[in-house]
């Protein structure tokens, strides 16, 4: 079968740049027709010089990484450097980036790219705050029905939220992006939190990925050293949790997770509860099926995928 054409939209953050060397390990799965960073994790301009980063890392200098959107729709911008450090890479010590931005935005390259291929050939693949996405669909509507599938990570229901009681980070920050893309009609697989969290670097996870003794496998290991505090403080649990790479992993293996059809919605009024993912996981509306929302996860499986692919980078 051929491979799945896809962009990844990315807030680099350690997670997405497991996500990133995941798919870019993948190539007889996925074929990462371009990267486009949004402000999210860091600010704009880290994650665009992360996602760089991490291309050269993977000896992939050729996936163009275009620059997108530098803030929410509507909103100030909102960034989780107590959870990915200063630089949103913090861990490793990484060379800077000596491949450059590609010309045009973000935005851009994301409606220019589903124009250029045939209608249900890409697949949207967004790791951050939904801004880039929703400024596509709302520049050009045309593009919407074009879009293969989106399969992202944001959201949490049964697991509620990270960043405050009610929402997971990626949708707390731009709600009105998440609103667009969740009403747009485009079908959608949802990693939310009630996943990721199952998806846990634990200590002997965490040595496999240095075991390997590559570049990549020891900066992973490092970023996942780094990017663990956060959640073993907050929750006791028992290391990072990969939330972005349940995305491509999702993509090479959809059989080690499991999940149900239901009505998302987006809360974007309530102040206490602004950014819920409000799931209708037990069918008490008509509202439409508009999202396939990822309870479960097979943890040994995904893990043994992960350190499989990495160790051919
Ligand atoms: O809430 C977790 C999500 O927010 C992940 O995508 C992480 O990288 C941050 O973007
Ligand atoms: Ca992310």
């Amino acid at each position: 079968m051929a491979p799945r054409k896809i962009i990844i939209d990315t807030d680099p953050g350690q997670d997405d740049a497991v996500a990133i060397l995941l798919a870019l390990a993948s190539p007889d799965e996925i074929d990462v027709l371009g990267i486009t960073a949004v402000a999210g994790n860091v600010p704009l301009e880290l994650t665009a010089k992360n996602a760089r980063i991490v291309c050269e890392l993977a000896g992939h200098t050729d996936v163009p990484v275009h620059a997108g959107c530098d803030r929410p729709l509507s909103r100030p911008l909102i960034t989780a450097e107590h959870v990915h450090g200063k630089t949103g890479l913090d861990g490793p010590v990484l060379p800077a980036p000596q491949m450059a931005l590609t010309e045009g935005h973000a935005v851009d390259f994301i409606i220019d790219t589903l124009r250029a291929h045939d209608p249900g050939t890409v697949t949207l693949c967004p790791l951050g705050p939904l801004t880039n996405i929703a400024s596509a669909f709302l520049k050009a509507p045309d593009i919407v029905d074009r879009v293969q599938e989106i399969v992202l990570m944001g959201g949490a229901y049964f697991e509620v939220g990270n960043i405050t009681p009610a929402a997971e980070f990626n949708i707390y920050v731009d709600p009105e992006a998440a609103e667009t893309v969740f009403k747009s009609g485009v079908p959608i697989v949802v990693m939310p939190l009630d996943v990721t969290h199952k998806a846990l670097v634990t200590k002997p996870r965490n040595d496999a990925f240095r075991a390997l003794g590559s570049k990549v496998g020891i900066a992973v290991a490092e970023m996942t050293d780094f990017f663990e505090r956060f959640d073993k403080n907050k929750y006791g649990s028992s290391g990072a949790p990969l939330h972005d790479p349940c995305v491509t992993a999702y993509l090479i293996r959809p059989e080690l997770f499991s999940g149900r059809h239901v009505n998302v919605e987006i809360e974007t009024g309530s102040e206490l509860t602004l950014g819920m993912t409000v799931a209708d996981w037990w069918g008490v509306t008509d509202r439409p099926l508009n999202a396939l929302f990822i309870g479960d996860v097979d943890a040994d499986g995904f893990f043994d995928l992960l350190t499989e692919r990495l160790a051919r980078l």
